[in-house]
């Protein structure tokens, strides 16, 4: 079993933050860039903000009017859009050199696949399919998840292992994927990025997860599961964006850990009581595999939280 330095809760500051300077060095490169995200969620509004810094033009796009108003200060063109409305797809698309998606269904809760399906299919249809009549993108990065590999008794994965299309959750995520790798335009890269569970600032795991302390979870707990923090995000695509990757890669941390090793230990360096878990009932999460991130650490990434859970 891994071991955990329960003390070390600061980032690997060896290594280049969001602001280094071979970042910034290719600043002037990056001014007037047209960029699209498609998704001003937590991680959209992220990059959003990332990219409006660094000199970017940046169009975002929310669902709602109501939240415009977040998007002004770190887009130049607040849209709200629908990706079921493939006029509207259009006009995102028009123009741009770099398409980011980061659609997740609208709830605070876990959702029906039926829910699922209706957030990603037509978005990913209606966007290959202006692609395809497209001659300025040179670029779209896909954010998916590493629960596209199901259930895998805690095995290792990496890009190239046989992904989860027995369940209904499964069955949406690698359907959507499938299509954005359809697309055939050999002079655009599609980057897709499998991200591990998210986790930052406002999506704590110490507070997340030191809320179930001493309640009983379903499952026995031993199913592994995968994180990103939110700036490895963030840096993770501003670096697959100035590479021009192409491909699928995983995005989550060093961390394999199942999820009791989890729980006890973000309660344990709280000193909360333990949580329990209740095996006759079967577990929240889809994912139980160790997923391996050799390959965009091969590409040169280098993870700011390589081992950090906060
Ligand atoms: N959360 C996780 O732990 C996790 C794990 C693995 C992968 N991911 C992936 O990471 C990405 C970012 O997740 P997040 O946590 O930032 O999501 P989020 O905060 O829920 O944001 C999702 C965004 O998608 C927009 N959206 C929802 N339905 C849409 C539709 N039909 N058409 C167009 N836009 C739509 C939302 O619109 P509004 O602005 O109107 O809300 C919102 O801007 C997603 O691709 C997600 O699948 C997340």
């Amino acid at each position: 079993m891994q071991t955990i330095d329960k003390q070390n809760l600061k980032p690997n500051n060896n290594i280049s933050s969001l602001s280094s300077t071979s970042i910034g060095e290719q600043k002037k490169e990056k001014i007037g860039k047209k960029v699209a995200i498609i998704g001003c969620g937590y991680v959209g509004k992220a990059v959003a903000s990332y990219w409006y810094q660094q000199g970017y033009i940046v169009t975002g796009t929310t669902t709602r009017e109501e939240k415009i108003s977040d998007l002004e200060n770190i887009t130049h063109n607040p849209v709200v859009v629908r990706g079921d409305n493939l006029e509207a797809i259009e006009k995102v698309v028009e123009d741009q050199e770099t398409i980011l998606v980061s659609i997740a269904p609208i709830s605070d809760r876990q959702v029906s696949a039926e829910v699922y399906a209706q957030t990603y299919i037509p978005t990913a249809k209606n966007l290959v399919t202006v692609l395809n009549n497209n001659s300025t993108v040179k670029q779209v990065i896909y954010l998916t998840s590493g629960s596209v590999y199901g259930d895998k008794k805690g095995e290792w994965v990496d890009e190239t292992s046989p992904l989860d299309t027995e369940s209904d959750y499964g069955k949406v995520l690698v359907e959507a994927e499938n299509i954005i790798l359809g697309l055939k335009r050999e002079d655009i890269k599609v980057c897709l990025l499998r991200l591990g569970g998210i986790y930052g600032p406002g999506r704590k795991l110490n507070k997340r997860l030191g809320r179930m302390a001493g309640k009983t979870l379903p499952g026995n707990g031993e199913n592994y599961v995968a994180w990103i923090h939110l700036e490895d995000i963030v840096k993770g695509i501003e670096f697959v964006q100035e590479k021009g990757c192409h491909g699928v890669y995983n995005l989550v941390n060093d961390m394999k850990l199942n999820s009791k090793e989890l729980c006890d230990l973000i309660c344990d360096r709280q000193q909360l009581e333990r949580v329990y878990w209740d095996d006759s009932k079967p577990s929240f999460s889809s994912l139980n595999a160790r997923v391996d991130n050799s390959k965009i650490k091969q590409e040169g990434y280098q993870f700011i939280y390589a081992d950090t859970l906060i």
